[in-house]
């Protein structure tokens, strides 16, 4: 059976255990091996990648999100469902809640962010008016709406580079610029699946109001704990999702 739909897992995601007949993968492609899982959910094949590697091990600075979009494609996924740990810069944005975000501000410095380097690939300017699919993001939201989840159906991401947190000036700068949440990963990743053709949707969990913000400093230990009460959530919101 080809493999239609993947979920990148992010920060606390780290666990398929909603497919059945789990079975390890190894892909390769021109910008290194991808290691990922692909079981089966209600009659279909799905990927499961985790984006920081095993036990956490890989910083969003240093993904190979190249390799992890090119992995994707090779298996044949049409649909990516991609979930992101974020921070706040939106009061009706609250830890707890979901934001399936529809558009992107790209802070980030240092990643090799594009498939097309001239020479071979040749020179491609691809369009991302709508970055994030608008269909997957209508499905979730009706999952969502189902489940009785807080959710918004829209909202900017802002990616930064980290892996350090954010200054609260860099917050009220961000914020300044129409910001409503603040996370390490999905600039280049919804970037390199539209360079794909494929349809990719983010699913945020705010973890935290970002830097300046929250009246306390921020940990990764707090976003892994608020991550941890709400992953049932969000697993359950993916799956039903692909069920749809
Ligand atoms: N900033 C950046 N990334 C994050 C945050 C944040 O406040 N929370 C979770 N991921």
């Amino acid at each position: 059976m080809s493999v239609r739909i993947a979920i990148i897992g992010g920060t606390g995601v780290y666990d398929p255990n909603i497919l059945t007949g789990i079975r390890d993968e190894k892909v390769s492609t021109p910008y290194g091996d991808v290691g990922l899982k692909i079981g089966d959910y209600q009659g279909k094949s799905v990927a499961f990648l985790n984006r920081h590697g095993a036990g956490h091990s890989v910083p969003p600075h240093l993904v190979n999100y190249r390799a992890n979009i090119a992995a994707l494609k090779e298996l044949g996924v049409k649909s990516i469902f991609a979930t992101a740990a974020v921070g706040s810069l939106n009061e009706k944005m609250a830890p707890g809640h979901f934001v399936f975000a529809d558009q992107f501000l790209d802070f980030t410095k240092v990643r090799k962010h594009t498939f097309f380097e001239g020479g071979e690939q040749g020179v491609v300017h691809t369009d991302v008016t709508d970055p994030y699919c608008p269909e997957l993001r209508q499905v979730l939201a009706q999952a969502a709406g189902e489940f009785g989840l807080h959710y918004h159906n829209g909202g900017i991401y802002v990616t930064t580079e980290g892996p350090r947190f954010e200054t609260p000036a860099e917050i009220k700068m961000l914020k300044l610029l129409g910001g409503d949440l603040v996370g390490m990963t999905s600039v280049p990743e919804v970037v390199l699946a539209r360079e794909k053709e494929m349809c990719y949707v983010n699913i945020s969990m705010v973890t935290n109001f970002a830097a300046g913000i929250s009246p306390t400093k921020l940990t990764h230990q707090e976003v892994l704990e608020v991550m941890a009460e709400n992953a049932e959530n969000l697993r359950k919101l993916a799956m039903k999702a692909i069920a749809l």
